[in-house]
């Protein structure tokens, strides 16, 4: 049997490839691996605890009706970032303005963690995968203060680390931090992260498609005109590809990783500028697309490059294998020509 290496032993082992390695980025990665142990905990219980199970009667900023658990896995990554320390600030799906730590040790705290706490929640009451989206930055404002909004408004190529954590048939954390793209997955019989996805590759094309297809309607041309081209025997493939659709981001971009795929949320009528969160979703799988040699794009730029003006930003998205990804900005491209 091959050595069991902890997610742990991992990131000490790693400390060297940040950089400016210190303790601090290490003791954050395991702050966040103990919080997500406790919500896959929460998770797996949910439809046997009623406090755990269905709506919390009330709405997010964005007027999205809040689940019990979205809110529990807030508080839950919220707790451990405040007392771990090293986090100066957060901001998340589920909080209208960014939180600035007030406590003396935070304030000195060097990052910043943005996320989604839960992702895919109408998912949670009908048991099917759902996920926590986060991203790292190193702060701006001086150590010593409070949290800046300029600290939370940083473009993706800025993320130092960068990850998701997948509550499916088994639960699995994915990170990056720059060097590759590394997947652990929990072994609850011994509370550990076990690296079990080393280096992981998105393959360079597949043959999954993941959209709402209940919006074709209300999309733009170049894209109805590429899942047309998907759905024959046209495209690079030269065999239809298979639509899959979860509805949890986390869970079609982790199958997209291992498979090959393209997942696309486009600007539709009802939401003109996507529905997708830059910093909280879109970003951080962004960063881990490209380290696993896949795209991430609005249909026309680079997601990363883009410089965020609000918290809850929202921006087309366009991710997955390379080649697909690319493809579909051509068809958008030749109806932008026309
Ligand atoms: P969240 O649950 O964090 O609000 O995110 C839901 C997102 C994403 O996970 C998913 O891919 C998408 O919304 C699904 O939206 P539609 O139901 O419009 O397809
Ligand atoms: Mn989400
Ligand atoms: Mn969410």
């Amino acid at each position: 049997m091959s050595k069991l290496i902890t997610l742990q032993e991992f990131i000490l082992k790693n400390e060297a490839d940040y950089s400016f390695a210190t303790g601090e980025l290490s003791r954050l990665l395991s702050d966040i691996a103990v919080a997500s142990k406790i919500v896959s905990r929460d998770i797996r219980k949910a439809g046997l605890v009623d406090h755990i199970i269905g709506a919390q009667g009330g709405q997010n900023i964005q007027g999205e009706e809040q689940q019990k658990l979205d809110v529990i896995a807030d508080i839950t990554f919220i707790k451990a970032f405040e007392q771990g320390g090293e986090v100066c600030g957060i901001a998340s799906e589920e909080n209208e303005n960014f939180v600035a730590f007030k406590s003396e040790k935070s304030k000195n705290g060097k990052y910043v963690v943005l996320f989604d706490p839960l992702d895919g929640s109408s998912n949670i009451d009908v048991n099917v995968s759902i996920g926590t989206i986060f991203s790292i930055y190193k702060r701006l404002s001086p150590i010593g203060n409070e949290a800046t909004i300029e600290d939370m408004l940083q473009p993706g190529t800025e993320q130092i680390v960068a990850g998701y954590v997948l509550y499916g048939s088994s639960t699995m954390l994915v990170y990056t931090t720059g060097n590759g793209v590394n997947g652990f997955t929990l072994d609850p019989s011994i509370g550990e992260f076990c690296l079990s996805h080393p280096d992981m590759k998105m393959p360079e094309i597949g043959r999954l498609y993941a959209m709402n297809e209940g919006n074709i309607f209300e999309c733009e041309k170049g894209l109805s005109d590429y899942i047309k081209y998907c759905q024959s025997r046209e495209n690079q493939t030269g065999m239809p590809y298979s639509g899959r659709y979860i509805g949890s981001l986390v869970a079609d971009f982790h199958r997209n990783l291992i498979k090959g795929g393209i997942y696309i949320y486009p600007d539709v009528l009802s939401a003109p500028e996507g529905k997708l969160r830059l910093l909280y979703e879109c970003n951080p799988l962004a960063f881990i697309a490209e380290q696993a040699g896949g795209l991430a794009s609005t249909g026309r730029k680079r997601i990363l490059d883009i410089k965020p003006e609000r918290l809850h930003q929202r921006v087309p998205y366009y991710v997955g294998s390379k080649l697909m990804v690319e493809k579909v900005m051509q068809f958008i491209e030749a109806t932008e020509n026309k």
